[in-house]
């Protein structure tokens, strides 16, 4: 008994066969699997190699196998291997070319094996390459980063929140905020590449294979540190895959936020920066214009690195277990990911190494500025004064100076006192240096702060590199 309608054929032959050779476009992987086809190739070699030892195959035919499958990879490296896209996918290409280039022997690679572990040993072999090339771009960033802190020591600028000054802060320890970002990004994906660094072949089809294989030999010939514990969790398992996607939304995010800082920063507004020339282009229309698009651009992409995650998590949110052809839709997206992601870091690096701060533009920013008030009522609550109360004063003092048009520098001593008798000479000495000097704790902007700041972060990223 099967559930297949009674049928007497297609109603309309001519439309079932248009349907047939789309069906079969539709089930297609390989225009972007086939850049597993190393990892593919390994994973026959330790495979085959396995088989032998254990005397499931013979060590002859293991002899003719791995020559053959070098000879695939070196056909596919040199551009003259002959691709099939009716065959659907990287592994199929792989075996079938395998059998014309050394007959049947070639049947018995797939022994103790199915795709649906294959396909997932290798997509963990690719991700675990990603994920350190991941981490080793965003340690260049923060090379480019801790660069650019170090020539900029002495630059001021605003700090602030709703975008409005806020307080004054060195431009070094913006920087570093940053730093900060992409180091948690770099935890994030050496996270990922623990989970994805599992052996899944030896799971078969799904419940195991009924042959004396040994996983642990696999595992070591391919680099993985352990073999998944579960058969039926191996085959159907793409958290790693999740893993790498949202660590990668989460660093686009940061990246992101950088880039917005370039935009407004590089704004005739701002001014605060000039974008290397190469990392801007001309206005077909206004001859005046340099526009940021490699900033605009990172900030663009991030949208779809986050609808890659989502997209991810949708395919797998109601797959029952185990192995879904579902899950072939887990590489186009991640492949996409990785892809936008390592070009947004090394444009970000390359923004940011050849990046010109505009070290007065930041400085009379934050003169011509409110940014002292915080300091003003600090004196007060210094001199005795509960806060609250000094913020009053002090709010009373910045909106007559907004009407006049003037700054806490321009206010006499005569106009302090008549704000409060608690004013002495000295709140005459604040300014915006006395300010950051200030904030004279762990964490915080004031100079000697800051440079210890920059000491252990590059102590830190030599660590880490
Ligand atoms: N191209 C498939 C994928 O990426 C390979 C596994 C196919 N397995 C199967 N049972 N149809 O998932």
């Amino acid at each position: 008994m099967t559930n297949e309608p009674r049928s007497n054929g297609p109603a309309n032959p001519a439309a079932s066969a248009r349907g047939a050779e789309l069906a079969s476009d539709y089930t297609v992987s390989l225009h972007y699997d086939q850049r597993l086809y190393r990892q593919d190739i390994a994973g026959s070699i330790a495979h085959a190699r396995m088989l032998g030892r254990q005397g499931i195959i013979g060590e002859t035919e293991v002899g003719q196998i791995v020559d053959g499958l070098e000879k695939v990879r070196a056909e596919i490296e040199s551009g003259s291997f002959p691709w099939k896209p009716e065959l659907e996918d990287i592994h199929m290409n792989v075996e079938s070319r395998l059998f014309e280039l050394i007959g049947d022997v070639a049947g018995r690679l797939h022994t103790a094996r199915s795709r649906n572990d294959q396909v997932s040993t290798d997509t963990r072999l690719y991700m675990k390459q990603a994920s350190g090339d991941t981490i080793s771009a965003l340690r260049t960033l923060q090379e480019a980063l801790l660069g650019a802190a170090e020539a900029n020591l002495d630059t001021v600028l605003p700090g602030y929140t709703h975008l409005q000054r806020a307080q004054p802060v060195l431009l070094a320890h913006h920087l570093l905020a940053y730093f900060e970002m992409f180091d948690r990004d770099a935890t994030r994906f050496a996270a990922a590449q623990a989970s994805a660094d599992v052996l899944t072949l030896g799971n078969g089809a799904m419940a195991g294979v009924p042959y004396p294989i040994d996983r642990e030999f696999v595992a070591g010939e391919l680099g993985f540190s352990r073999v998944t514990a579960n058969s039926m969790d191996g085959v159907s398992d793409r958290d790693f895959a999740l893993e790498y996607l949202s660590a990668a939304a989460i660093s686009a995010m940061h990246l992101s936020r950088l880039a917005e800082e370039f935009v407004i920063w590089s704004s005739e507004e701002f001014a605060f920066l000039a974008l290397p020339e190469s990392y801007t282009t001309g206005s077909s229309i206004m001859p005046q214009k340099r526009n940021p698009d490699f900033a605009e651009l990172a900030r663009g992409k991030t949208g779809r690195v986050y609808g890659n995650l989502f997209a991810m998590l949708t395919t797998l949110k109601g797959l029952p277990l185990t192995y879904n052809r579902d899950l072939q839709e887990d590489k186009e997206g991640l492949f996409d990911s990785v892809d936008t992601l390592l070009a947004t870091l090394s444009v970000a690096t390359g923004m940011l190494e050849g990046a010109r701060f505009n070290a007065d533009r930041m400085r009379n920013a934050a003169e011509s500025s409110y940014v002292l008030a915080t300091d003003i009522a600090d004196y007060l609550v210094g001199k005795g004064m509960p806060f609250r109360e000094a913020h009053v004063i002090v709010s009373a003092l910045s909106d007559k100076l907004i009407d006049s048009g003037r700054y806490f520098k321009d206010l006499s001593f005569d106009e302090y006192s008549a704000a409060s008798p608690l004013f002495e000479d000295d709140v005459m000495d604040i300014g915006i240096d006395s300010s950051i000097a200030s904030r004279d704790v762990h964490g915080g902007t004031a100079p000697d702060r800051v440079k210890a700041a920059l000491a252990e972060a590059r102590k830190r990223l030599g660590e880490a590199g």
